[in-house]
Protein backbone atom coordinates (compact mmCIF):
# COMPACT_ATOMS: atom_id res chain seq x y z
CA UNK A 1 0.00 0.00 0.00
CA UNK A 2 2.57 2.53 0.73
CA UNK A 3 4.15 1.58 -3.05
CA UNK A 4 1.13 3.22 -4.38
CA UNK A 5 1.64 6.87 -4.53
CA UNK A 6 5.11 6.10 -5.61
CA UNK A 7 3.56 4.11 -8.50
CA UNK A 8 0.82 6.65 -9.36
CA UNK A 9 3.98 9.72 -9.33
CA UNK A 10 5.80 6.76 -12.09
CA UNK A 11 2.67 6.41 -14.07
CA UNK A 12 2.40 9.96 -14.40
CA UNK A 13 5.92 10.25 -15.70
CA UNK A 14 5.96 8.18 -18.13
CA UNK A 15 1.90 9.34 -19.10
CA UNK A 16 4.17 12.68 -19.98
CA UNK A 17 6.00 10.71 -22.46
CA UNK A 18 2.99 9.27 -24.51
CA UNK A 19 2.86 13.00 -26.33
CA UNK A 20 4.79 11.57 -29.59
CA UNK A 21 5.49 15.11 -30.62
CA UNK A 22 7.14 15.99 -27.49
CA UNK A 23 9.51 12.70 -27.24
CA UNK A 24 12.87 11.99 -26.97
CA UNK A 25 11.72 7.83 -26.86
CA UNK A 26 9.72 8.23 -30.65
CA UNK A 27 13.06 9.93 -32.49
CA UNK A 28 11.67 11.09 -36.26
CA UNK A 29 15.15 12.12 -37.61
CA UNK A 30 18.74 10.36 -37.37
CA UNK A 31 19.78 13.21 -35.06
CA UNK A 32 17.53 12.19 -32.74
CA UNK A 33 17.91 8.32 -33.62
CA UNK A 34 21.78 8.66 -32.26
CA UNK A 35 20.90 10.79 -29.29
CA UNK A 36 18.18 7.66 -28.21
CA UNK A 37 21.07 5.07 -29.41
CA UNK A 38 22.87 6.39 -26.30
CA UNK A 39 20.39 6.95 -23.91
CA UNK A 40 19.54 2.70 -24.60
CA UNK A 41 23.23 2.18 -23.78
CA UNK A 42 23.65 4.19 -21.21
CA UNK A 43 20.67 2.44 -19.42
CA UNK A 44 22.05 -1.02 -20.47
CA UNK A 45 24.79 -0.92 -18.78
CA UNK A 46 23.14 0.84 -15.54
CA UNK A 47 21.03 -2.08 -15.47
CA UNK A 48 23.77 -4.05 -15.65
CA UNK A 49 25.52 -2.73 -13.21
CA UNK A 50 22.64 -2.49 -10.90
CA UNK A 51 21.77 -6.28 -11.12
CA UNK A 52 25.23 -7.13 -10.04
CA UNK A 53 26.06 -4.87 -7.22
CA UNK A 54 22.36 -5.61 -5.39
CA UNK A 55 22.98 -9.05 -6.39
CA UNK A 56 26.42 -8.55 -4.69
CA UNK A 57 24.65 -6.69 -1.43
CA UNK A 58 22.01 -9.48 -1.14
CA UNK A 59 24.19 -12.31 -1.39
CA UNK A 60 26.57 -10.77 1.41
CA UNK A 61 23.39 -9.69 4.05
CA UNK A 62 22.73 -13.27 3.78
CA UNK A 63 25.74 -15.26 3.89
CA UNK A 64 27.50 -13.48 6.46
CA UNK A 65 24.16 -12.50 8.69
CA UNK A 66 24.65 -13.54 12.17
CA UNK A 67 23.61 -16.52 13.04
CA UNK A 68 22.26 -17.84 16.74
CA UNK A 69 25.05 -18.71 19.24
CA UNK A 70 27.36 -15.98 17.07
CA UNK A 71 28.49 -13.28 19.72
CA UNK A 72 30.74 -10.75 19.30
CA UNK A 73 32.63 -9.33 15.92
CA UNK A 74 33.38 -11.10 13.18
CA UNK A 75 37.21 -11.54 11.85
CA UNK A 76 37.71 -8.08 9.76
CA UNK A 77 39.27 -7.22 6.76
CA UNK A 78 41.42 -4.19 6.44
CA UNK A 79 41.91 -3.35 2.41
CA UNK A 80 42.47 -5.91 -0.67
CA UNK A 81 44.71 -4.93 -3.46
CA UNK A 82 43.13 -7.37 -5.88
CA UNK A 83 39.78 -5.98 -4.98
CA UNK A 84 40.82 -1.99 -5.19
CA UNK A 85 42.33 -2.48 -8.75
CA UNK A 86 38.92 -4.49 -9.53
CA UNK A 87 37.16 -1.77 -8.68
CA UNK A 88 38.80 0.94 -10.37
CA UNK A 89 39.50 -0.84 -13.37
CA UNK A 90 35.60 -1.64 -14.27
CA UNK A 91 34.18 1.70 -13.66
CA UNK A 92 37.21 2.80 -15.92
CA UNK A 93 36.23 0.41 -18.78
CA UNK A 94 32.28 1.65 -18.53
CA UNK A 95 33.62 5.32 -18.76
CA UNK A 96 35.52 4.38 -21.59
CA UNK A 97 32.47 2.41 -23.27
CA UNK A 98 30.06 5.29 -22.86
CA UNK A 99 32.57 7.93 -23.60
CA UNK A 100 33.83 7.02 -26.85
CA UNK A 101 30.35 7.15 -28.33
CA UNK A 102 29.51 9.65 -27.04
CA UNK A 103 31.62 12.27 -27.85
CA UNK A 104 31.98 10.45 -31.19
CA UNK A 105 27.98 11.36 -31.56
CA UNK A 106 28.40 14.85 -30.29
CA UNK A 107 31.15 15.90 -32.65
CA UNK A 108 29.62 14.17 -35.30
CA UNK A 109 25.90 16.29 -34.80
CA UNK A 110 28.09 19.28 -34.38
CA UNK A 111 28.00 21.67 -37.33
CA UNK A 112 27.09 20.49 -40.30
CA UNK A 113 26.89 16.33 -39.78
CA UNK A 114 26.56 15.13 -42.99
CA UNK A 115 29.40 17.77 -44.53
CA UNK A 116 26.70 18.70 -47.25
CA UNK A 117 28.11 21.62 -48.63
CA UNK A 118 24.32 22.30 -49.69
CA UNK A 119 22.90 22.34 -45.88
CA UNK A 120 20.07 25.13 -45.14
CA UNK A 121 21.91 27.73 -42.71
CA UNK A 122 19.96 28.86 -39.92
CA UNK A 123 21.01 31.29 -37.38
CA UNK A 124 18.70 30.81 -33.66
CA UNK A 125 18.51 33.80 -31.88
CA UNK A 126 16.77 32.97 -28.44
CA UNK A 127 15.00 35.60 -26.40
CA UNK A 128 12.71 36.60 -23.51
CA UNK A 129 10.63 34.45 -24.29
CA UNK A 130 10.67 33.58 -28.39
CA UNK A 131 12.68 31.90 -30.75
CA UNK A 132 13.83 34.28 -33.55
CA UNK A 133 15.34 32.33 -37.02
CA UNK A 134 17.43 34.04 -39.38
CA UNK A 135 18.20 32.64 -42.88
CA UNK A 136 21.33 34.59 -44.03
CA UNK A 137 21.84 32.96 -47.36
CA UNK A 138 18.32 33.95 -48.44
CA UNK A 139 18.00 36.91 -46.12
CA UNK A 140 15.77 36.69 -44.13
CA UNK A 141 14.42 36.71 -40.58
CA UNK A 142 11.11 34.94 -38.58
CA UNK A 143 10.31 33.88 -35.27
CA UNK A 144 8.29 30.92 -33.60
CA UNK A 145 7.75 28.74 -36.77
CA UNK A 146 11.20 27.40 -37.74
CA UNK A 147 10.23 26.69 -41.75
CA UNK A 148 12.57 23.97 -43.06
CA UNK A 149 12.65 21.44 -46.16
CA UNK A 150 12.06 17.78 -45.42
CA UNK A 151 14.95 15.70 -45.90
CA UNK A 152 17.84 18.64 -46.13
CA UNK A 153 20.20 19.14 -42.94
CA UNK A 154 20.00 22.19 -41.17
CA UNK A 155 23.33 23.91 -40.04
CA UNK A 156 22.44 25.73 -36.66
CA UNK A 157 24.19 28.80 -35.31
CA UNK A 158 22.84 29.29 -31.94
CA UNK A 159 23.58 32.55 -29.65
CA UNK A 160 21.03 34.31 -27.12
CA UNK A 161 20.07 38.03 -27.04
CA UNK A 162 19.55 37.79 -23.08
CA UNK A 163 19.62 35.03 -20.66
CA UNK A 164 20.75 31.29 -21.10
CA UNK A 165 18.33 29.21 -23.28
CA UNK A 166 18.01 26.22 -24.74
CA UNK A 167 16.89 24.71 -28.46
CA UNK A 168 15.72 21.80 -27.75
CA UNK A 169 12.97 19.89 -30.72
CA UNK A 170 12.82 16.28 -28.52
CA UNK A 171 11.30 14.08 -31.56
CA UNK A 172 14.57 15.82 -33.64
CA UNK A 173 17.46 16.13 -31.57
CA UNK A 174 19.11 16.44 -28.69
CA UNK A 175 19.20 20.62 -27.02
CA UNK A 176 21.64 22.81 -27.33
CA UNK A 177 22.48 25.91 -25.14
CA UNK A 178 22.33 29.81 -26.41
CA UNK A 179 24.77 31.06 -24.33
CA UNK A 180 25.05 34.71 -22.96
CA UNK A 181 28.87 34.34 -22.88
CA UNK A 182 29.08 35.69 -26.71
CA UNK A 183 30.09 32.17 -27.62
CA UNK A 184 27.88 30.42 -30.56
CA UNK A 185 27.03 26.77 -30.49
CA UNK A 186 26.56 25.18 -33.34
CA UNK A 187 24.71 21.85 -34.49
CA UNK A 188 22.64 20.44 -37.29
CA UNK A 189 19.95 18.12 -37.67
CA UNK A 190 16.99 17.39 -40.28
CA UNK A 191 13.85 16.28 -40.48
CA UNK A 192 13.31 13.01 -42.54
CA UNK A 193 9.73 13.70 -43.41
CA UNK A 194 7.12 16.78 -43.67
CA UNK A 195 5.56 17.64 -40.63
CA UNK A 196 5.23 20.47 -37.73
CA UNK A 197 7.53 19.07 -34.63
CA UNK A 198 7.22 21.18 -31.34
CA UNK A 199 9.95 22.94 -29.41
CA UNK A 200 10.85 23.70 -26.45
CA UNK A 201 12.96 25.83 -24.25
CA UNK A 202 14.80 23.50 -22.13
CA UNK A 203 16.77 26.25 -19.74
CA UNK A 204 15.24 27.97 -17.02
CA UNK A 205 15.13 31.08 -18.41
CA UNK A 206 12.59 33.57 -16.39
CA UNK A 207 8.76 33.63 -15.61
CA UNK A 208 7.29 32.59 -18.44
CA UNK A 209 10.33 29.94 -19.59
CA UNK A 210 7.47 27.22 -19.78
CA UNK A 211 5.90 29.20 -22.69
CA UNK A 212 8.81 29.50 -25.14
CA UNK A 213 7.93 27.39 -27.03
CA UNK A 214 8.35 27.28 -30.77
CA UNK A 215 7.33 24.49 -33.90
CA UNK A 216 9.63 23.27 -36.42
CA UNK A 217 7.60 23.04 -39.81
CA UNK A 218 9.18 20.59 -42.11
CA UNK A 219 7.56 21.18 -46.02
CA UNK A 220 8.16 20.17 -49.48
CA UNK A 221 11.49 21.71 -51.63
CA UNK A 222 8.68 23.48 -53.04
CA UNK A 223 6.89 24.81 -50.55
CA UNK A 224 9.97 26.04 -48.78
CA UNK A 225 11.24 27.92 -51.83
CA UNK A 226 7.94 29.69 -52.24
CA UNK A 227 7.98 30.64 -48.94
CA UNK A 228 11.06 32.07 -48.86
CA UNK A 229 9.68 34.53 -51.55
CA UNK A 230 6.66 35.06 -49.90
CA UNK A 231 9.28 36.17 -47.22
CA UNK A 232 10.91 38.42 -49.56
CA UNK A 233 7.33 40.01 -50.74
CA UNK A 234 7.13 43.82 -49.89
CA UNK A 235 5.33 44.32 -46.67
CA UNK A 236 1.05 44.06 -46.48
CA UNK A 237 0.46 47.30 -44.77
CA UNK A 238 -3.46 47.32 -42.83
CA UNK A 239 -5.52 49.01 -45.69
CA UNK A 240 -6.70 51.57 -42.97
CA UNK A 241 -4.34 54.55 -43.67
CA UNK A 242 -5.24 55.40 -39.68
CA UNK A 243 -4.69 52.13 -38.98
CA UNK A 244 -1.61 51.78 -41.15
CA UNK A 245 -0.46 54.90 -39.80
CA UNK A 246 -1.12 53.63 -36.35
CA UNK A 247 0.57 50.29 -37.02
CA UNK A 248 3.66 52.06 -38.15
CA UNK A 249 4.26 54.20 -35.46
CA UNK A 250 3.70 51.62 -32.77
CA UNK A 251 4.38 48.46 -33.78
CA UNK A 252 6.79 48.62 -36.39
CA UNK A 253 9.27 50.67 -33.77
CA UNK A 254 9.77 47.10 -32.63
CA UNK A 255 8.48 44.39 -35.09
CA UNK A 256 8.89 43.89 -38.99
CA UNK A 257 6.92 43.26 -41.60
CA UNK A 258 8.41 42.55 -45.26
CA UNK A 259 10.94 44.94 -45.89
CA UNK A 260 9.24 47.56 -43.20
CA UNK A 261 10.16 48.05 -39.70
CA UNK A 262 12.56 46.67 -37.17
CA UNK A 263 13.89 43.48 -35.10
CA UNK A 264 13.47 44.12 -31.74
CA UNK A 265 10.75 42.00 -31.63
CA UNK A 266 9.39 38.83 -33.23
CA UNK A 267 9.10 39.38 -37.42
CA UNK A 268 5.57 39.05 -37.98
CA UNK A 269 5.59 38.88 -42.05
CA UNK A 270 3.05 36.04 -42.55
CA UNK A 271 2.13 35.81 -38.68
CA UNK A 272 -1.83 34.67 -39.81
CA UNK A 273 0.17 31.36 -41.32
CA UNK A 274 1.96 30.39 -38.58
CA UNK A 275 1.31 27.30 -35.88
CA UNK A 276 0.17 29.71 -33.07
CA UNK A 277 0.00 33.19 -31.53
CA UNK A 278 3.28 33.63 -29.09
CA UNK A 279 3.84 30.07 -29.61
CA UNK A 280 1.76 28.80 -27.34
CA UNK A 281 -1.97 29.69 -28.32
CA UNK A 282 -2.11 27.19 -31.24
CA UNK A 283 -4.36 28.61 -34.04
CA UNK A 284 -6.47 26.02 -34.84
CA UNK A 285 -10.15 25.56 -34.19
CA UNK A 286 -10.46 21.93 -35.32
CA UNK A 287 -8.04 20.83 -32.61
CA UNK A 288 -9.03 20.83 -29.28
CA UNK A 289 -6.74 23.24 -27.55
CA UNK A 290 -6.90 25.54 -30.77
CA UNK A 291 -8.48 28.60 -31.96
CA UNK A 292 -8.97 30.70 -34.78
CA UNK A 293 -5.87 32.94 -35.80
CA UNK A 294 -7.82 36.04 -34.68
CA UNK A 295 -9.05 35.08 -31.81
CA UNK A 296 -5.54 34.56 -30.41
CA UNK A 297 -3.94 37.46 -31.61
CA UNK A 298 -7.13 39.05 -29.96
CA UNK A 299 -6.09 37.54 -26.68
CA UNK A 300 -2.23 38.15 -27.20
CA UNK A 301 -2.71 41.72 -27.72
CA UNK A 302 -5.44 42.55 -25.20
CA UNK A 303 -3.36 40.84 -22.11
CA UNK A 304 0.45 39.92 -22.93
CA UNK A 305 1.01 39.80 -19.67
CA UNK A 306 -1.48 37.23 -18.69
CA UNK A 307 -0.29 34.76 -21.46
CA UNK A 308 3.08 35.21 -20.95
CA UNK A 309 4.21 36.97 -17.68
CA UNK A 310 7.16 39.01 -17.80
CA UNK A 311 7.76 39.40 -21.50
CA UNK A 312 9.27 42.58 -23.01
CA UNK A 313 6.71 43.54 -25.09
CA UNK A 314 4.99 47.33 -24.18
CA UNK A 315 0.99 46.78 -23.88
CA UNK A 316 -0.67 47.83 -26.24
CA UNK A 317 -3.27 49.97 -24.16
CA UNK A 318 -1.37 51.39 -21.41
CA UNK A 319 1.85 51.72 -22.51
CA UNK A 320 0.71 52.63 -26.62
CA UNK A 321 -2.14 54.04 -26.25
CA UNK A 322 -4.09 51.89 -28.24
CA UNK A 323 -7.89 51.67 -27.97
CA UNK A 324 -9.64 48.72 -27.82
CA UNK A 325 -11.04 49.05 -31.23
CA UNK A 326 -7.61 49.41 -32.94
CA UNK A 327 -5.90 46.31 -30.69
CA UNK A 328 -9.48 44.23 -32.14
CA UNK A 329 -8.52 45.89 -35.74
CA UNK A 330 -4.69 45.09 -35.60
CA UNK A 331 -5.33 41.21 -34.39
CA UNK A 332 -8.28 41.35 -37.72
CA UNK A 333 -5.12 42.38 -39.97
CA UNK A 334 -2.34 40.63 -39.07
CA UNK A 335 -4.83 37.79 -38.66
CA UNK A 336 -5.38 38.17 -42.23
CA UNK A 337 -1.43 38.45 -43.22
CA UNK A 338 -1.01 34.96 -44.94
CA UNK A 339 1.83 33.69 -46.84
CA UNK A 340 -0.47 31.82 -49.50
CU1 LIG B 1 14.11 30.37 -22.64
CU2 LIG B 1 13.63 28.83 -20.92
Amino acid sequence: RRLLPLIAVFGMVLAGCGREDLSVLRPQGPAAESSLGLMKLAISIMIVVLLIVFSIAAYVMIRFRRKPGQNGIPEQTHGSFKLEVLWTVIPLILVIVLAVPTVRTVFALGDNHSGDKNAIKVKVTGHQYWWEFEYPDYGIKTAQDLIIPAGKDIAFELTTNDVLHSFWVPSLSGKIDTNPTGATNRFSFSAPKEGVFRGKCAELCGPSHGFMEFKVKAVSNDEFNQWIEAQKAPAVLPEDPALAKTFKEQCLKCHAVGDQGLSVGPNLTGIGSRESVAGILLNDDTRQDGAPVEENLKTWLHDTQGVKPGNLMPDPKQDMGLSDDEIDRIAEYLAGYKLN
